[in-house]
């Protein structure tokens, strides 16, 4: 599939949403940017804020939505709406009020724009893909969740730091969810063509002390940054244009999203963050990762947790409807 898109609709036009649209605009990554919120004058403020630094910039368009009818033709639309974390919360904790938003927001694309590949940013975002996968009749190659990209990003800037190297040169992954039990695939790590542990550390520093610090700096960074300004944004926002720009140019790189997990992984139909090529069909295809023991024992992990926070909203769901009816 070789087709320019060029449409690019944000639905959620908050913190993450706004900085998704001025991203996709700075990095010029579409022709044209549709920013829906459910409160019409954020959307509006947003996208006219957004669409003053294109005299400056570029030449697209941005403007907001009045409702949906307004995302008819949409090539691509990012899902950022939803609550976000209180002090104390984790990413599973927003699952209960984030899930009934997304199904409802998938049922209204699938009514305007059933072709468009939907990329669901909101959190939980490895259950929520499961749910939008679930709710929507377009053919699942067409969603998928951000995933640990920013993950990813966050251990290869640090990494390159340590040893000195740019970090288009490290070649380290973050897989697993988004969120306390993600963890980096070090057995496949390599820098430039040289096995990440044959790579000379600073004086008094060991592998395994390095790597259960970045690690752990990884899985932190976002809190870190949620308990100084409240919300996170230009990190994810940069990391959903990448992946909008891969769809819309066709691009076929590599990113870790939210997909069902293959077979081959043998931990059931899951969804959290795994290889995929990211092209104009969306998840063009997904690649299955060699991992050592101790590293499919946490993918096992991650898979667990995520199925149980999916399998309890279930029981939730079930108990409220039975609770309404009665
Ligand atoms: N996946 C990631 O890497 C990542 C990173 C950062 C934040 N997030 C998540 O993104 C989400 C948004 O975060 P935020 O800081 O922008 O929150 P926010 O509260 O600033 O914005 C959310 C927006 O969603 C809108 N909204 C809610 N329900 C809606 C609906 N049904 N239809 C249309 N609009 C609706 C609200 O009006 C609000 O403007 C959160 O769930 C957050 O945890 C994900």
């Amino acid at each position: 599939m070789n087709q320019m898109r060029s449409t690019v609709a944000v639905v959620g036009a908050g913190h993450v949403g706004a900085a998704v649209a001025n991203a996709l605009v700075l990095l010029r990554v579409c022709d044209q940017v549709v920013l829906y919120d459910r409160d019409l004058a954020l959307a509006e403020g947003e996208a006219w804020d957004i669409a003053d630094t294109v005299p400056l910039l570029s030449e697209m368009q941005v403007n907001a939505a009045a409702g949906y009818a307004d995302l008819v033709g949409c090539d691509v639309v990012v899902v950022t709406a939803g609550v976000t974390l209180e002090p104390g919360q984790t990413r599973l904790d927003l699952l209960g009020a984030n899930a009934d938003t997304i199904a409802g927001i998938v049922g209204e694309l699938d009514r305007v724009c059933p072709a468009a590949v939907v990329i669901v940013v909101t959190n939980p975002v490895d259950v929520l893909t499961r749910i939008a996968v679930e709710a929507s009749a377009r053919p699942a190659h067409l969603i998928f969740g951000s995933g640990t990209v920013l993950d990813g990003a966050r251990l290869r800037h640090r990494l390159g730091e340590l040893l000195e190297v740019e970090q288009e040169s490290v070649h380290a992954y973050v897989v697993g969810e988004h969120g306390d039990s993600s963890f980096p695939v070090w057995s496949s790590a390599t820098v430039g063509a040289i096995g990440l542990e044959q790579f000379e550390l600073p004086e008094g520093r060991s592998w395994p002390q390095v790597k259960d610090e970045l690690a752990a700096a990884t899985r932190r960074r976002g809190m870190g940054i949620h308990e100084r300004k409240g919300f996170t944004s230009y990190g994810v926002a940069a990391a959903v244009a990448r992946l909008v720009r891969a769809v819309t140019r066709d691009e076929k790189r590599i990113f870790m999203v939210s997909v069902l997990a293959a077979t081959e992984y043998g931990i059931g139909p899951v969804v959290l963050g795994l290889p995929c090529v990211i092209g104009g069909a969306g998840v063009n295809r997904q690649l299955v990762l060699a991992m050592s023991a101790g590293e499919q024992q946490m993918l096992q992990n991650s898979a667990l947790i995520l199925d149980q926070a999916y399998r309890s909203l279930a029981v939730d769901r079930t108990r409220a409807g039975t609770e309404t009816k009665s």
